[in-house]
């Protein structure tokens, strides 16, 4: 084999909002020889998360920040090329949280091998697994004590997790009410996703149209989102309703405090419970839960829309599109 070249993206300097052309810059270096309990991972999707941006910011974040000059943090999903570890046969697929790299050289270390699906597509089984399906799952069941019934407003609702979570709910008989950037957005969770029904918050009045769709109020409360459209569902909670604050990715290119919510009043008046969490400490609950995911995929009961973008060079520019509502269902860059 010739000298293979590692391509990466490194931090290089913080945003002072979105992500611009001096936040990373690409490194190539020689892949070193392999040692003993070491394999070679040729990376074929990298998963671009929300939450991305939020590790390059000087907040006091749940995890290490990424530190400028390191390589850039990612979810990657790929192959095992050459391998001197014997959990990680060449050949075999892998998923991890490594770096925006076209090869990797690890010693499993955050590396777990992916399961042969049958019939399942490779890219929409890793956009389900990695992040967004367990986090619906966890956030739905074990944060949010779902119980069939339930009516249910998730914002962000065209987003990995958005749409993940609008059919978990509908599989166990809920109700659910999504908000979303556009009429295509919208179309598309109620016409082709089982949405009950979506309101477009660039075009219409979200409070009032979820006043108007749930009259009786919300059960629970799934917010992506936060700032006015977290306040439009908080008005509208039923007495003793669950609020899951999964991400609130308004204000993650923030650099002034942000207000807010103003509706805060309803955690008494309506007694509420509201719960933040963070999908990486469930990490018990993922052998369960991934297993429950591949079974729902396989029998075409749980889809992902991919938002595929190609070459490891568009990694910066693509993870803007989180933020402006370019992507609809799972951004990937395809290496
Ligand atoms: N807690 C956890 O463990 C965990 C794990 C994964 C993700 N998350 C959170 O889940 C949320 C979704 O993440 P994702 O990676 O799946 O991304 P995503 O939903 O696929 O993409 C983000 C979407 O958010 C919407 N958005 C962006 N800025 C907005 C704004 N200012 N106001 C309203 N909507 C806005 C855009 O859609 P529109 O066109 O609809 O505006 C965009 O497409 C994020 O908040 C993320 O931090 C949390």
């Amino acid at each position: 084999m010739g000298e293979i070249v590692a391509r990466c993206w490194h931090f290089n300097e913080r945003p002072k909002e979105m992500v611009d052309a001096n936040t990373f810059v690409l490194r190539e270096t020689p892949v070193r020889a392999l040692e003993d309990g070491e394999f070679l991972f040729r990376t074929l999707y990298l998963s671009l998360d929300a939450t991305n941006r939020v590790w390059l910011s000087d907040w006091d974040i749940y995890m290490e920040p990424v530190l400028i000059g390191e390589p850039m943090r990612g979810f990657v999903f790929g192959e095992i090329v050459e391998s001197r570890h014997p959990d990680f046969p060449v050949g075999a697929h892998a998923a991890g949280l490594h770096s925006w790299a076209n090869h990797i050289v690890s010693d499993g270390a955050g590396f777990s091998v992916f399961p042969p699906l049958d019939g399942v597509d490779l890219a929409e089984a890793f956009a389900v697994l990695s992040v967004a399906g367990p986090t619906a799952y966890v956030g739905l069941h074990d944060i949010g004590e779902l119980k069939g019934g339930d009516t249910i407003v998730v914002s962000g609702a065209a987003g990995a997790v958005g749409v993940m979570v609008g059919q978990i709910a509908k599989l166990l008989g809920c109700r659910v009410i999504g908000i979303a950037g556009s009429g295509d957005k919208c179309r598309m969770l109620t016409d082709e996703l089982g949405f009950d029904a979506a309101i477009n918050y660039k075009t219409e009045d979200v409070e009032r149209r979820i006043g108007a769709l749930c009259p009786d109020g919300i059960d629970l409360c799934f917010e992506n989102v936060g700032g006015e459209i977290l306040d439009a569902s908080l008005a509208h909670m039923k007495d003793f309703g669950r609020v899951v604050i999964c991400g609130l990715i308004s204000s993650y290119n923030a650099k002034d405090p942000v207000p807010g919510p103003f509706m805060f009043r309803n955690v008494i008046m309506r007694r509420l419970t509201i719960r933040g969490f963070v999908i990486l400490d469930h990490a018990d609950r993922l052998p369960d839960v991934m297993s429950i995911l591949v079974g729902l995929i396989a029998d075409g009961k749980l889809t992902m829309p991919l938002h595929v973008v190609e070459g490891l060079d568009a990694a910066p520019d693509a993870l803007n599109l989180l933020y402006t509502g370019g992507n609809t269902g799972k951004l990937l860059v395809r290496i």
